[in-house]
């Protein structure tokens, strides 16, 4: 059985809720950034490990030797040769693209029309939003993504599905209703006053409830118009502990038609600020085309940026300057940004990254990967009190990673000799075959 989130049952078939638990394994995760020289008193790994959690939380994870001395008879689920590591965070995702990935020929501004709004379009069919929604998490599960910020569509619909999808599988997931008024086909425009009210009802309906959060989504400013950028902005105003999403400075040609429509502003990024939309809790993706000013100005108002290599690869956009983000202390994350991106595995996605920071003379050892898909992620999303790594208290979402899952995988890494080389390696080659089991809030939910 691959999943088993319907029965929301332990691995025995023993309803587990509230009940203590454990899992054995090789634990590792991140405590703060390990950066390009990966400092390792930034990770922490216990070859024979132990992962102690109950009620959803973390109790404790270190030596299994001195751990099981301590458990009585709490059941422990043997992971003995699997990598143990925090669940996977997704910046920055579309769950209306699915069907759209791997689109051929295009750049960003014909991508949108003849892939992601045609496909976006269909989502006014509730039941094709719905169906779309469970497979999509389904999907995300698989890969190992325990969270993920998530555009929808503009249909307020689009976000109920997506909410209960993720509720009915006890996942974190922050998303929100697409707001675009011009620019764009007309079955797919709201108004300035139908975006506001629309997210306000979607706020009080999903913020806070369950695991699940909102995020005020406008397209990119291309598509909003100066009076529902200001709508947007009042919204984020009124509500500060909602997150804010949307994208930045991709391509060059977005770039240019910006400044066109926005002459009196320095930058594209002060378009959004002068909004009110540049703030904590404000996910920017891509952050491409924009210079060391708006960067700063980014990591002063603690905003993130989300990192997308296989959607920068695959629309031709450019590429992500990692250095000068966090050199500027920028909160970022990385993020798969299907259907633009390619993947939805965080492997595949931390493996591109590689690349394209390797064109850059930027290094991306493993750690700082790893680090970029779980804490730093948490952090660009302000959960780190919640999510990133195996800390006591926070919740207990965690990824078996399988080094054996293929025959080229297991070959190569009976060669590695460091738990670095290791890693990177299961990075390089890894996809969602190697994921051997993913848990969501103490319960396991693939396996
Ligand atoms: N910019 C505006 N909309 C989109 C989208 O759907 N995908 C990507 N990659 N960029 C965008
Ligand atoms: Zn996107």
């Amino acid at each position: 059985m691959r999943y088993s989130h319907a029965g929301r049952r332990g691995v025995a078939g023993v309803r587990l809720i509230g009940s203590r638990q454990a899992i054995r394994g090789s634990l590792l995760h991140c405590l703060a950034d390990p950066g390009e020289h990966s400092e390792a008193s930034t990770v922490e790994f216990f070859e024979d490990g132990l992962l102690l959690f109950e009620n959803g939380l973390i109790i404790d994870a270190g030596p299994a030797a001195s751990l099981l001395q301590r458990i009585g008879d709490t059941p422990v689920e043997d992971y003995t040769g699997k990598l143990v590591v925090p669940g996977f965070i997704d910046c920055h995702v579309h769950f209306p693209q699915l069907d759209i990935i791997a689109g051929y020929g295009e750049q960003l501004l014909d991508w949108l029309n003849r892939y992601a709004y045609p496909a976006e379009m269909r989502f006014e069919n509730k039941d094709y939003a719905a169906e779309v929604a469970g497979v999509f998490l389904d999907e995300l599960l698989a890969n190992g993504t325990t969270t993920a910020l998530v555009f929808g569509t503009v249909h307020p619909h689009s976000a109920d599905a997506i909410f209960d999808a993720a509720q009915a599988r006890g996942m974190r997931l922050i998303a929100g209703k697409v707001l675009m008024d011009r620019h764009c086909p007309e079955a797919l425009r709201d108004t300035p006053a139908s975006a506001y009210e629309d997210s306000l009802a979607l706020i009080e309906r999903w913020h806070g409830r369950a695991r699940l959060g909102y995020a005020i989504t406008p397209r990119f400013a291309l598509t909003s118009s100066p009076e529902q950028l200001a709508a947007a902005g009042r919204l984020a105003s009124e509500y500060p502990d909602v997150w804010m999403h949307t994208h930045l400075a991709e391509n060059t040609e977005e770039v240019d038609e910006i400044a066109r429509l926005f002459p009196e502003n320095r930058s594209y990024l002060d378009v959004y600020d002068h909004y009110g939309l540049v703030r904590e809790r404000s996910v920017f993706a891509h952050c491409l085309h924009m210079d060391d000013t708006d960067r700063q100005y980014m990591a002063a108002k603690g905003s993130a940026a989300a990192f997308c290599p296989t959607s920068n690869l695959f629309l031709g956009s450019g590429l992500f300057d990692l250095r000068a983000m966090r050199d500027a202390n920028v909160r970022c994350g990385l993020g798969t940004d299907v259907g633009g991106g390619t993947s939805l595995s965080m492997l595949r996605t931390a493996s591109e990254a590689y690349k394209v920071l390797h064109l850059q003379d930027q290094a991306l050892p493993a750690f700082r990967s790893l680090y970029l898909a779980t804490l730093g992620a948490a952090e660009a999303l302000y959960l780190e009190d919640k999510l990133g790594n195996f800390k006591c208290g926070k919740e207990a979402d965690f990824v078996a990673l399988d080094p054996a899952a293929t025959p080229l995988s297991a070959r190569r890494l009976s060669h590695a000799t460091t738990l670095d080389e290791e890693l990177f390696a299961l990075l390089m080659l890894g996809d969602d075959r190697h994921i051997a089991a993913t848990w969501v809030g103490g319960e396991l939910v693939v396996s």
